[in-house]
């Protein structure tokens, strides 16, 4: 492989191809440190940390990789009522937070209508950024859920491989997943999407595709994470049958050091964007994953504050039981935790 010049603006497909496969320790030193050094000139020292109430865990979708997809019979369902949303905001604001995540499976349940209600009550009475996460709308209900006053929109387009997205999605169509991040983004949302790591079947060239995708549609967050098998699901036996990530591809690969790599370049490439260190990220090690993320271009940590008891109910992969310890930190734990950065 030919050298590749790690500082500069933009790369092409088979440079970042190139970059994903590479073992070679000192470009890879070269990539992470040259994200950090765009971070801070873009982003500043700072941690941005998100609040994330996941209020349902009721869905209609049936993706392949998900622990609460709807034929998953084994999964305790709950729903938070709307009443008790806003009292999680109020609590939210008071806990120091600026942002709150409103997240859920794709649930009828809650209508346009009590969409609408919660964010115009939460805006009313807080100064909170209020980001919702509940999956694909028509576009009439986005546009008035942006109406009354919701900042941000997070969803995730999971791989950039129509013909993988279709597998992993039944009933779902890649091009409507494009059109709503289309719809997001002109009606004036900060827009989230991202990815998942390690699905069985994906290859390095559809992850570079991934990273030009985030570049093309100019989605403000990105949100890349490790596919974490989950038992009650059926792309695990898939997983399980492949090898593990990565194995048919380029012998086996060591996920979490692909995703320093994706998340390097994406800051690299993306520059003024928000980049989460993901909870599921620790699932795969906890030994300070979230770290070596921040260093490499991350800037975003989400604390759950969904009440203990419901917590472990929304397992859409299975290590998220483990994470009740991490995920009973506060604002405060971070600020110790995470000394070098201005946290806000
Ligand atoms: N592993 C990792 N992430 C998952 N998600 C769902 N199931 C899994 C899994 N098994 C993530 C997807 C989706 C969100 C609801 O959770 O990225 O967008």
């Amino acid at each position: 492989m030919d050298k590749i010049t790690i500082k500069k603006d933009e790369y092409t497909r088979q440079e970042i191809v190139s970059l994903l496969k590479t073992r070679d320790k000192d470009t890879i030193n070269e990539l992470f440190e040259y994200a950090d050094k765009v971070k801070q000139s873009y982003m500043g020292n700072i941690l941005h940390v998100r609040a994330i109430l996941e209020f349902s865990n009721y869905c209609v979708q049936n993706c392949l990789y998900c622990g609460i997809r709807h034929a998953n019979t084994k999964i305790k369902r709950y729903r938070i009522e709307p009443a008790e949303i806003i009292d999680y905001a109020l609590k939210a604001e008071s806990m120091g937070f600026k942002t709150l995540i409103l997240q859920s499976g794709e649930d009828p349940y809650y209508t346009a209508e009590k969409i609408e209600d919660i964010v115009r009550v939460i805006k009313n009475n807080t100064k909170l950024k209020l980001t919702l996460s509940i999956g694909e709308r028509p576009e009439e209900e986005y546009r008035k859920f942006k109406e009354v006053g919701a900042d941000r929109f997070l969803l995730k387009h999971e791989t950039s491989d129509p013909i993988l997205y279709k597998t992993l999605h039944p009933g779902m169509k890649y091009s409507n997943r494009i059109k709503c991040l289309r719809e997001l983004k002109s009606l004036g949302f900060d827009t989230g999407s991202g990815i998942m790591v390690g699905l069985p079947g994906q290859t390095f060239e559809s992850i570079a595709n991934d990273i030009l995708f985030f570049k093309m549609l100019d989605i403000d967050m990105i949100g890349i994470g490790p596919y974490i098998p989950h038992p009650q699901t059926p792309l695990e036996k898939r997983f399980e049958e492949a090898g593990g990530y990565f194995a048919p591809a380029v012998g086996s690969y060591d996920v979490e050091d692909l995703i320093y790599k994706i998340i390097a370049i994406t800051r690299i490439i993306t520059k003024r964007t928000h980049i989460p260190a993901t909870t599921g990220f620790n699932v795969l090690n906890d030994n300070n994953v979230r770290g070596k993320a921040l260093k490499r271009g991350a800037n975003v940590i989400m604390l759950n504050i969904t009440e203990n008891a419901l917590r472990e109910h929304y397992e859409i992969y299975p290590a998220k039981k483990k994470l009740a310890a991490q995920n009973a930190e506060t604002f405060e734990d971070l600020r110790k935790r995470f000394p070098e950065y201005q946290t806000i």
